[in-house]
């Protein structure tokens, strides 16, 4: 590997939940940065596709992996059908996740009328997506003597949000992972890294930047009063997923804005 800022250097990197916004960017941004293929996850076969196509448009390879990461079967299948198409994942960015359905600001149930059958779906895929998808490409990264693991988590698990507990729950619980992963695999040559988004504007968000009511008031706590592009937040897991942030690990980043400054 070089330590070229920009270059991933031929890796082969995985996306999870890559059919449309953050992900999608994501994926992208690896094709455009030197990732000699990329694979594609999402449980939405024509998303997966559809993106797969756009990543070959870069003149590299791609494979659309169609399936539910929060299933440990699937998962470990998925990383095998990538394996068999182009070698090992050397990157693995964990991305697919789901904050529900978003209706408004504050108008979500509050944790204590809930109930176990409401949190099973949030923790699935923020949690144990991340942990099926991790647990299929370590030993490979491992014994290779690198690799990259990021994963995409959010600002309510850094700080909380008073009607998303379980989400926070869950995306904390990937940070907490991370950094113990990372002191596990760092001497292998293997990093671990969250990025924690604000509010991003993607089609899981779009009926914020719809209604210019509610827009202003989500975008009042942001310094940089603006929704995050999924370009923002791709940028800052090229970087961690290059060569050129070989020694930083067990870290999780930021792109909110000025949402929040303290950890
Ligand atoms: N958009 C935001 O404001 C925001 C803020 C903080 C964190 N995030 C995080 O960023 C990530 C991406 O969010 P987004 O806004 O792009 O979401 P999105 O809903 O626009 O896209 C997510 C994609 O992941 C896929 N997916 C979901 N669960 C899956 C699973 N179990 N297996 C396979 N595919 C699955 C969906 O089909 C979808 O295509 C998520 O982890 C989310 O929690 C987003």
């Amino acid at each position: 590997m070089t330590d070229d800022l920009a270059g991933l250097d031929g890796a082969f990197a995985l996306v999870t939940g890559a059919g449309r916004g953050i992900g999608r960017e994501i994926a992208l941004s690896l094709a455009r940065h030197g990732a000699r293929a990329v694979a594609v996850n999402d449980y939405f076969a024509d998303r997966a596709e559809s993106v797969a196509d756009e990543v070959r448009g870069f003149g590299i390879d791609a494979v659309a992996l169609v399936g539910d990461v929060s299933d440990h079967g699937t998962a470990l299948r998925l990383v095998d059908t990538a394996a068999n198409a182009f070698g090992a994942v050397d990157i693995l960015v964990n991305n697919a996740g789901n904050a529900g359905p978003l209706n408004g600001i504050g108008d979500r149930a509050p944790f204590w009328e809930t109930g176990p059958d409401e949190w099973g779906p949030w923790l699935d895929t923020n949690l144990y997506g991340v942990l099926n998808c991790t647990r299929a490409v370590l030993p490979s990264m491992v014994e290779s003597g690198s690799g990259r693991v990021v994963s995409v988590i959010s600002d309510a698990g850094r700080v909380g949000e008073p009607d998303l507990a379980v989400y926070a729950a869950a995306k904390a619980g990937v940070a907490g992972f991370t950094r113990s992963i990372a002191k596990a695999v760092g001497r292998y040559g293997v990093t671990a890294n969250c990025v924690a988004c604000g509010y991003i504007d993607t089609p899981a968000t779009s009926m914020l930047a719809q209604n210019p009511e509610l827009l202003t008031r989500a975008l009042r706590p942001y310094q940089i009063r603006r929704p995050g592009r999924p370009k923002d937040v791709a940028a800052a897991v090229t970087f961690l997923a290059s060569p050129a942030a070989s020694w930083i690990t067990g870290q999780t980043y930021p792109v909110n804005g000025g949402y929040s400054m303290a950890q």
